[in-house]
């Protein structure tokens, strides 16, 4: 596919009508409508996940423009996985004269540049996603995160296998020999989330009491089509043994469920392993529907756009901000994740299309 340049500018009418002239100019206070213009830069277009949030965020922004009266212009960039891009896609936000920025890091342990050049032009700065290190984000007061705490998604998704185990352990454990053999497939191997997804998850399984045996784990880096080639791998040489696939997001999941398909096996079969994933993406939450995967945490896209839009007015504009987005130590705001299974599929589905 074409790689198309993905600047969309959403310049929108204002809705406040210009104050005309009452030949009384000195008696009364201008209240200017004031306008908002962010600028943001996520790490890749093409990764799902943040391909869906930015849908969210956009959607989010038309809403509120009609709430809040004003006109919000946003100058969305892809850094297309380069650090040294988006550190000059903020030198153009910043010459653009923006209120403030939005930043998916692309290296999350290199954030110095971003902060550098935001300090000295006194543009504060909305991390998301990518989480950067505490000490990075305190070396400037206008400096914050929004996101979802990584310990609580591989926590929940141990959760899901855990209450499968409670009333269908012979199904998933299918030699029968009391453990649950697994591979895992991992996001990006500096990543925040995938670091403790990885780990998280696995002790929520075993100090709920099960025992489990890791025959294998590969990076994937987040991307569906790397995970159906190192589960084409797993598959050719454990086979039916795997039991259970822990992926760290639903794209890795569902490029295992590729492999399985690939490999010819149905999903309806007595072989088919349990498949967890993360994110509870579009696509994620219809395997769920399917049945091809036993269930996913949802990283709610929805609920971190509007925390991260909330934010960004109520610094520009210099009001309060509402109760639910709680910013944590003045600096982050983290959206709580949520199990998603065939079971409260659809109420699920219908929050992140609110
Ligand atoms: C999501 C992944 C995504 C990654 C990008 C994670 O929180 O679960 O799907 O690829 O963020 O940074």
């Amino acid at each position: 596919m074409k790689r198309k340049r993905y600047i969309s500018v959403l310049a929108v009418m204002s809705v406040m009508t210009a104050l005309g002239g009452c030949g009384m100019q000195n008696n009364f206070v201008e209240e200017q409508p004031k306008n908002m213009t962010i600028g943001i830069s996520v790490y890749d277009q093409y990764d799902t996940f943040i391909s869906e949030l930015m849908s969210q965020f956009q959607s989010y922004v038309k809403e509120k423009e009609k709430d809040w009266g004003i006109s919000i212009t946003l100058e969305i960039q892809n850094a297309e996985q380069n650090q040294l891009v988006q550190n000059s896609q903020l030198d153009s936000f910043i010459e653009d004269g923006v209120d403030i920025a939005c930043i998916n890091l692309v290296d999350r342990t290199d954030a110095s540049s971003i902060i550098e050049k935001a300090k000295t032009s006194d543009v504060p700065v909305i991390f998301f996603n990518r989480e950067l290190v505490k000490e990075d984000l305190e070396r400037w007061d206008k400096l914050y995160y929004v996101g979802a705490d990584a310990y609580e998604s591989g926590k929940l998704q141990g959760d899901i296998l855990v209450n499968e185990c409670e009333t269908n352990f012979d199904k998933i454990d299918r030699n029968h020999d009391g453990v649950l053999q697994y591979v895992m497939l991992e996001g990006e191997a500096s990543h925040n989330d995938s670091l403790i997804r990885s780990m998280t998850v696995i002790q929520e399984i075993t100090e709920n009491g099960y025992t489990v045996e890791k025959l294998s784990d590969e990076i994937a880096n987040w991307n569906r089509d790397q995970a159906a080639n190192k589960m084409k791998q797993f598959l050719e040489e454990f086979g039916n043994s795997i039991e259970v696939v822990l992926a760290n997001n639903d794209d890795m999941a569902l490029g295992a469920i590729d492999a399985l398909k690939t490999a010819g096996m149905e999903n309806s079969s007595e072989n088919w392993p349990a498949v967890l994933g993360i994110d509870g993406t579009t696509v994620g939450l219809e395997a769920v529907e399917k049945g091809e995967m036993l269930g996913t945490v949802l990283n709610d896209a929805r609920g971190q756009a509007s925390g991260m839009l909330e934010l960004a007015y109520s610094l520009t504009m210099g009001t309060k901000l509402p109760k639910k987005y709680q910013l944590i130590d003045d600096k982050y705001i983290r959206m709580p994740y949520k199990i998603a299974t065939k079971e409260n599929l659809g109420e699920i589905q219908v929050e992140q299309t609110k």
